[in-house]
């Protein structure tokens, strides 16, 4: 049984019910958050929540939940769900309203929803075992503040669509400087001659957690050379490995883009080396 949170309320996802009037499904208007755990264990909970508060802030919604309250309810779901590998998704409208009206209404509480759903295990640094992923490309039709993590998001579903019709697992955006901005429902990053280069964060493209835990554990590291800067599509093309990187999939390997293959079409050992330090890691986080 999937047991979800709403309002106040743990109860079985079916019986999880809220107002068409919630400003949520009438105009997108809220943030959402996914955070993955395994066997009972988040990653990245506190770079998540950070996230999370800093979109609430950005759209003026107030829950007035302690940093302790939102892990007590992560944790309670995933204790009820059976605390496998589980996405915990959060979701926080601005809330119903007696009547459909653009301004932001002056009294209004906002609805807090949240369930669990099932994740893949862990990925391993492995290069047999590692899904690799094919893409489509196109210029990014999204509206300009892509740092909120707003759950608006036509764009994007219609950018991943756009994947899907072309039999490929993601779409790769670009701005009108012919740059790369992120994909539909990830960051990503390039490797050339060893070095690891992704853009760098604006209004363009979410400030991905996954990416964050990534450029860390790097920098750390500092075996693996890493540049933060733009990135034009002919370098896209001409890398020798592209990466796109989300919570459940952490870091994964794109072999071909727009059918043609990337580098030499194999996975490549900067994506190993970099997945293995992920994997040692990413419970530090
Ligand atoms: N997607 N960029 C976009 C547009 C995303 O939607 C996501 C995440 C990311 C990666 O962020 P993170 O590393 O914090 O998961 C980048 C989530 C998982 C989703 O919408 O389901």
């Amino acid at each position: 049984m999937n047991i979800a949170y709403l309002n106040g309320k743990y109860l079985p996802i079916e019986q999880a019910k809220i107002s068409p009037l919630d400003r949520g499904f009438l105009f997108g208007d809220g943030v959402y958050e996914v955070v993955p755990s395994y066997s009972g264990k988040l990653v990245g909970f506190k770079p998540h929540l950070q996230r999370m508060n800093e979109g609430l802030e950005a759209i003026g919604i107030k829950t007035g939940w302690s940093e302790k309250q939102w892990l007590d309810l992560c944790l309670k779901l995933i204790q009820d769900n059976g605390a496998g590998n589980l996405g915990i998704y959060i979701q926080i409208s601005r809330g119903t309203y007696e009547s459909r009206a653009h301004r932001f209404p002056e009294v209004v509480t906002p609805t807090i929803f949240a369930f669990c759903f099932e994740i893949a295990s862990p990925p391993v640094a492995d290069k047999s075992r590692v899904k690799t992923y094919t893409v489509s490309t196109a210029r990014d039709i999204r509206w300009d503040r892509r740092d909120i993590k707003s759950t608006s998001l036509l764009g994007n579903v219609l950018h991943y669509q756009q994947g899907v019709e072309q039999g490929n697992q993601e779409t790769l955006l670009y701005n009108d400087r012919n740059e790369l901005t992120e994909a539909s429902s990830c960051n990503a990053f390039i490797v050339k001659n060893g070095t690891v280069i992704t853009p760098p964060l604006d209004h363009q493209k979410l400030p991905g957690i996954t990416r964050q835990i990534l450029l860390d554990i790097l920098l750390n590291d500092g075996q693996i050379p890493v540049e933060e800067r733009a990135v034009s599509m002919q370098e896209v093309a001409e890398a020798d490995e592209v990466w796109i990187t989300s919570s459940s999939r952490e870091i994964a390997p794109v072999v071909a883009i727009d059918s043609v293959p990337v580098g030499n079409g194999q996975v490549g050992d900067v994506w190993l080396a970099a997945q293995t330090l992920f994997c040692a890691n990413r419970f530090n986080y």
